[in-house]
């Protein structure tokens, strides 16, 4: 099996690729948050800082890009493998209101004449290989068998599918039948991303998709950052692991942003999900979002890493993103 980081935005920013990869098990593929293209050929400096080479040595990062007129796509990947890139993965499987209003992401899978056409332009002038992220559908899982026929028309590089639809968000389960359906009838290889948040999780995909060995993973990793070492079968990282994770984040965060309202916005994002190794931790993640402070977040960390045990309450990992879907 590969793993891949799935792409996160507001999270799985280059500064959380390289302390994951420093402490954590190893991926075969880290994926940026989408950048979006625009027709001035140029790049946000948040934009430019998820791809320049300085800041993803050692790991092979995916950049992605979230677009509906190829010749912004074009323009955007032949800047970015200027920089030495070989891979690019196109998002059409953002869920977001403001993004799909505009036919991006998730949205233009329900223009499928338009897609046909962007994909046409882009696979016959992009010089790097194309990857793409998909759901479903915007409004039916049915909308899927004729988007796997246009999509079979092109030399895909991989096709990530996360099987919800658009309205879906991030409610209901991934709609496994249909994920099943498209294996038959797919021509390029298939990876699979939803809703693996432990090895259970993870032992049920592979064993009712014997053949697919890739997997992306966003909010178990996120939640558990031990969670690929512990699908491998390897020994549990200690809290000083967590602890020198968290403290790289954290003062690569400090080094880099100004300001302690923005810091602790970024660690209260990541703490959302990571609190889930800690089964005790009600009142922690009260105090964390109530903190405004850095010196008072200082001081909820020792506490934090000094006084509660390592616990890995993946269920109540579970229950907060089932609570979230509802
Ligand atoms: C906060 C958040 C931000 C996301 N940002 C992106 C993004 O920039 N590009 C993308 O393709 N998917 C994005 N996704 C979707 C994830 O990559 C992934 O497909 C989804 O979370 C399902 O996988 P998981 O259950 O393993 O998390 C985002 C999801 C979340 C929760």
């Amino acid at each position: 099996m590969k793993y891949y980081l799935a792409p996160l935005e507001g999270i799985t920013n280059y500064i959380y690729r390289n302390a994951y990869h420093t402490h954590f098990e190893k991926l075969d593929k880290y994926y940026t948050p989408f950048i979006s293209t625009n027709q001035h050929n140029s790049f946000t400096t948040r934009d430019l800082k998820e791809i320049l080479p300085k800041n993803n040595k050692g790991l092979y990062t995916v950049p992605q890009i979230l677009s509906n007129k190829s010749a912004d796509f074009v323009r955007a990947a032949n800047s970015i493998s200027e920089y030495g890139y070989t891979e690019i993965n196109l998002n059409l499987g953002c869920p977001s209101n403001t993004v799909v209003a505009k036919n991006k992401g998730s949205g233009f899978l329900y223009h499928t004449e338009a897609l046909d056409r962007f994909l046409d332009e882009i696979y016959s002038q992009a010089t790097m290989k194309i990857s793409i992220k998909t759901r479903l559908g915007k409004y039916s899982p049915d909308e899927f068998y004729e988007l796997v026929k246009i999509y079979n028309k092109y030399p895909l590089e991989e096709l990530i599918i996360h099987p919800r639809i658009q309205k879906d968000m991030y409610r209901n389960v991934p709609n496994l039948e249909v994920f099943k359906q498209t294996l038959e009838t797919i021509n390029c290889p298939v990876c699979y991303n939803g809703d693996v948040f432990t090895t259970d999780d993870y032992q049920s995909i592979t064993d009712k998709f014997p053949d697919v060995d890739l997997m992306m993973l966003g909010r178990g990793i996120i939640g558990n950052p031990a969670l690929v070492g512990q699908i491998k079968g390897k020994p549990m990282p200690s809290i000083a692991t967590f602890r020198s994770f968290h403290d790289t984040l954290y003062h690569t965060y400090s080094e880099v942003m100004s300001g302690e309202k923005n810091i602790l916005y970024r660690m209260k994002g990541f703490w959302f999900y990571m609190i889930h190794i800690f089964s005790e931790n009600k009142k922690v993640i009260k105090s964390i979002k109530k903190c405004e402070r850095l010196s008072d977040y200082d001081k909820i960390m020792d506490n934090l890493f000094n006084e509660h045990a390592l616990t890995l309450n993946t269920r109540g990992f579970r229950n907060v993103v089932e609570g979230l879907s509802k």
